[in-house]
């Protein structure tokens, strides 16, 4: 596996024109953000060695280079979930690879569902830490050799950026919720009782992704900055019934100003 990190690194060093230290993974949310990107190089992951294969028809996702402002930024346009079929080790391959060309600076986004009592549909929340509830962890097996066999994960996300974050957002008159983001193997939404139950575990939001990039990003040494989208709310005294479609509308309605915020935060970074 190390050696096809390593592989792919050294077949996109060749072909990228820059060496950018700051990458962002396109989650939910942020996709109209690459529209913002000047590309200078495009591939297909379909197109990239050793990439996993997507599994979905039409779904492939691409890796850009180009600039945001006037950072160069590395972009995963598309993620690889664990509910699709992929390996942890395939859905954190992206990010060992990332590391292998010099990132240091990682953005996530992700839709989530809301179970703090406090969240609104619509609502942005900076991760200030998470809960790892998935079935196979990400490290498990031979430990690589870019971080120690029992990592820290104190502060797996940044408290600078967070800062950051909050900052930016007061000078936009943007509300910014805080939380624990609880990542889960999907593909159901939660059932009643399970969000309340990672309601009362100390979860805000819940969501299908970013806790495994998250924890191999930090595994390397890359710092980390992550907002969910509150696209429907679950738990206590509230409705429960979501769909892939209302997910969808939250995340596209709030789109502009998480794309706002992610920019700034790139460029003052
Ligand atoms: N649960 C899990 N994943 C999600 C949710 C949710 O409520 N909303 C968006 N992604």
């Amino acid at each position: 596996m190390y050696e096809n990190i390593k592989a792919t690194a050294a077949w996109l060093r060749e072909r990228m024109p820059s060496r950018p230290t700051t990458a962002i993974i396109l989650g939910t949310g942020l996709g109209r953000l690459a529209e913002e990107i000047e590309i200078t190089l495009a591939i297909d992951y379909k197109d990239i060695p050793h990439f996993p294969v997507s599994t979905v028809e039409g779904h492939s996702g691409r890796l850009l280079l180009g600039k945001l402002g006037d950072k160069e930024i590395l972009a995963m346009q598309g993620r690889f979930h664990f509910y699709e079929g992929y390996s942890m080790k395939e859905v954190t391959f992206p990010v060992r690879v990332m590391y292998e060309l010099g990132i240091k600076t990682l953005f996530v986004s992700n839709a989530a569902g809301g179970m703090n009592p406090s969240f609104k549909i619509g609502d942005l929340m900076v991760i200030t830490d998470h809960i790892n509830f998935f079935p196979e962890h990400p490290l498990h097996g031979k430990n690589f050799p870019t971080g120690p066999r029992f990592p820290d994960m104190h502060e797996a996300y940044d408290k600078e950026l967070i800062a950051m974050a909050d900052a930016i957002a007061a000078e936009k008159g943007v509300p910014l919720q805080h939380g624990v983001y609880v990542g889960t193997q999907g593909p159901t939404f939660e059932t009643p009782a399970e969000y309340r139950m990672y309601r009362i575990l100390g979860g805000d939001t819940v969501g299908m992704s970013t806790v495994p990039e998250v924890i191999v990003a930090r595994h390397c040494g890359i710092r980390v900055f992550g907002i969910s989208v509150v696209t429907d709310l679950g738990g206590f005294d509230v409705p429960v019934e979501v769909s892939h479609e209302d997910v969808q509308k939250a995340a596209d309605a709030v789109q502009p100003v998480m794309a706002d915020i992610m920019r700034e935060m790139i460029n003052r970074n």
